[in-house]
């Protein structure tokens, strides 16, 4: 058997239409954290008047210079925040969250080290009255996302949100509506559209040297998906806007097991295993041949069949099938599990006529097939991995697209596409329906009243469900 090790340093020459920028990109990441570093070490031994605050000023004219805000700053929301930062031409210049620890501690972290200083609010509208944001960050649960960047994107800004899109097909539509209306940048963040182990496998299948592509086998086992132990409700923790987390989702008891990191197992604000890794995972299933549709048809089987007794309200075993035109793509979670087919907890396995490649976001490996006629292998069998993961490369394009005006890699109708496919069998789920039949044109299922009821969601007064005019 043939085996090509690849140098990891080699990139593929797949013919997409946004290029990922590589080596420049690594050594302007490295050098910005040098900086970083430099500027933090400076300020500790009493050099701050020498280099802070005109540090990124001299190397950037201030017309280049993108200045950035985050929403919601705890976990991803600032992860994303330290991607853009590691630019040199950005600065953070304001951030925002309900939850005043979260907010300060994080704050005191860019002020040490990257020496910056951005106004704190704790509620978002304040935060887009600030004249001088360029973009912001959106890094809330998913159940804010909606009203997040419309407000954003009226307010002028361009956006970054993360994925899942938003938690409802209703407000996905509307999200769609709001960034063509008014014609600012927005990325989102389903980063596997940066990752080069995804863009060079899918750059294998595309390119026919795979043959036909008969099924997009999809998986994602993790231990989290099960939710929490089980905790009582408790008051208000000091300093937490609870009412402003909760937003327009129905008011409830506080209780931990449905707030930071934990809301995504409640229906309210999140969408559990299926949505959280589902959403990247079967983006790519559907990127591979370039669909950016919502489904037609999707069967599901879910269940809660894991015996430990979590706290939780989304399932923890699903099982999902998109009939495609001329291929299938399948998803299978198991939460509380951590290993899965070929020794990976997730992965996609694009499995062609000679040849299946799988891939996760650090590497890939195609297993071809066996030619009995000519004792050969119908394709090379290939192995590449220590890929980086995508964060910085996604953030670089959003904010290279912020410059040129031009369209980012997950714009959010590509993102609609992903989101819908997690959200029909989440419905599914809930209302025990096993075959569900979207009808994207009028937004609805076909043959389910009791689905239709979970296509848009009640917002709590005061909050409005945007509506956008032309
Ligand atoms: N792209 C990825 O790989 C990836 C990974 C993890 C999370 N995410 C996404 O990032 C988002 C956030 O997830 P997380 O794990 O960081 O959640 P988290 O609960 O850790 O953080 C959310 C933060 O938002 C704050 N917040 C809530 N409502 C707010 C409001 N109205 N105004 C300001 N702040 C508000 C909370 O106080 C909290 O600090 C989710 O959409 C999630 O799906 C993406």
């Amino acid at each position: 058997m043939l085996i090509l090790y690849i140098n990891v340093v080699f990139f593929g020459a797949v013919p997409f239409n946004n290029p990922i920028p590589t080596k420049s990109l690594n050594m302007d990441i490295n050098r910005r954290n040098f900086l970083r570093k430099t500027a933090a070490a400076s300020a500790g031994i009493g050099l701050a008047t020498v280099i802070p605050s005109g540090v990124w000023a001299a190397r950037v004219a201030p017309s280049d210079r993108i200045n950035i805000a985050v929403i919601g700053c705890r976990n991803f929301g600032f992860k994303i925040l330290r991607d853009h930062l590691d630019n040199e031409d950005t600065r953070c210049v304001a951030m925002c969250d309900v939850d005043e620890g979260v907010l300060n501690e994080r704050a005191e972290t860019i002020r040490k080290e990257y020496n910056q200083q951005p106004t704190l609010y704790s509620d978002f509208r304040k935060m887009l009255e600030q004249s001088d944001i360029d973009a912001v960050i959106i890094g809330t649960p998913d159940h804010w996302h909606c009203l997040n960047m419309v407000y954003c994107l009226q307010a002028g800004k361009d956006v970054y949100i993360e994925k899942p899109l938003a938690n409802t097909i209703g407000e996905c539509n509307i999200m769609v509506s709001a960034a063509d209306r008014y014609n600012q940048i927005v990325q989102v963040g389903q980063q596997q559209r940066s990752n080069r182990a995804f863009r060079e496998s899918i750059g294998l299948v595309r390119n026919g040297s795979l043959g036909k592509l008969r099924k997009v086998k999809i998986w994602g086992n993790f231990n989290y998906g099960l939710g929490t132990p089980f905790r009582d409700d408790e008051p208000v923790p000091e300093g937490v806007d609870y009412n402003m987390w909760l937003g327009p989702a129905p008011e409830r008891p506080f209780n931990r097991s449905r707030f930071h990191g934990s809301w995504r197992h409640y229906w309210d604000y999140g969408g559990g295993l299926m949505s959280d890794w589902g959403v990247h995972l079967i983006d790519m299933g559907l990127w591979v041949n370039d669909l950016i549709d919502a489904p037609e048809e999707v069967m599901t089987f879910a269940t809660n069949n894991s015996g430990q007794q979590r706290q939780r309200e989304t399932f923890d075993t699903m099982t999902v099938v998109y009939p495609k035109k001329d291929y299938v793509i399948s998803w299978e979670m198991t939460a509380g599990i951590q290993s899965g087919p070929w020794g990976k907890s997730y992965g996609v396995a694009f499995i062609c006529d000679n040849g299946t490649v799988i891939t996760d976001r650090h590497g890939y490996r195609v297993i071809p097939e066996w030619d009995g006629g000519t004792q050969s292998h119908k394709a090379d069998a290939t192995e590449i991995s220590g890929i980086r993961e995508a964060h910085p490369y996604h953030v670089r394009n959003f904010l290279d697209c912020i410059k040129s005006r031009e369209k980012p890699v997950c714009p959010p109708s590509t993102a609609r596409a992903a989101a819908i496919h997690v959200h029909v069998p989440n419905i599914a789920a809930r209302t025990g329906e096993s075959l569900l039949v979207w009808d994207d044109v009028n937004s609805r299922f076909t043959n389910s009243d009791k689905a239709n009821e979970l296509v848009t969601p009640s917002y709590r007064a005061p909050w409005k469900l945007p509506e956008i005019t032309r």
